[in-house]
């Protein structure tokens, strides 16, 4: 592909900004949808939880957890993205910028993390899942969900980096989509209690 093509990709849907980004927020929120809610699904959120939503993007799931969770923060770094969340969710939910490495939660903090189609934008991986580690509370979860032709390793080397950053009680599978979706990648794994 060339680099004109990677970079207004990129401009759309990794790191949304402007016009182009906005036109992503929109596509992301359609095709995303039901991805972001199986996540929200198998998190099995319950009012006295806290639930932190890693790349929210558009807001899909981030609604989905708040109407399940009882505390919900949206973590991106692009302001367009948490423009069309805050417009989403309205104000059911807290919105941050920031990232996967450096959220602003402090330390055991929240019961669950999520996040969708994020990992393969993660600049280092370890950091970020070490981030996620900290503001997770003993016991807590996570659940991780991306396109599997996206991801830059298999599911079983990122369980295998989750393991490395402590995180216990592995599982991975992959997840169909209704409709025209692509094949997802997804992880759940506890910190321990
Ligand atoms: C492909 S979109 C996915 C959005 C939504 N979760 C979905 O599946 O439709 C990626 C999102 O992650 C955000 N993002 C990019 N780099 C990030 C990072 N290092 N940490 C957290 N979020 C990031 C982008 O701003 C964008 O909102």
């Amino acid at each position: 592909m060339s680099t004109s093509k990677t970079q207004a990709l990129d401009r759309a849907f990794g790191h949304p900004q402007g016009f182009l980004g906005h036109l992503g927020g929109l596509l992301m929120a359609w095709g995303n949808a039901a991805t972001e809610h199986r996540l929200v699904e198998v998190a099995r959120l319950t009012p006295e939880e806290t639930a932190l939503v890693v790349g929210p993007g558009p807001g899909v799931g981030l609604k989905a957890a708040a109407e399940q969770a009882g505390r919900v923060v949206g973590v991106d770094p692009s302001e367009e993205m948490l423009a069309l969340s805050r417009h989403r969710c309205g104000d059911g939910v807290e919105l941050r910028k920031g990232t996967a490495a450096e959220t602003g939660e402090a330390d055991d903090a929240v019961d669950v993390v999520l996040s969708v189609n994020n990992v393969q934008l993660w600049e280092n991986r370890p950091a970020a899942l070490a981030e996620l580690f900290r503001v997770l509370r003993p016991g807590g979860r996570l659940l991780l969900s991306a396109h599997e032709k996206w991801l830059p390793v298999t599911r079983h080397e990122l369980a295998d980096e989750a393991a490395a950053a402590g995180f216990t009680d592995l599982q991975t599978w992959t997840w169909q989509p209704p409709g025209l979706g692509t094949l997802a990648a997804q992880l759940r794994a506890r910190k321990p209690a």
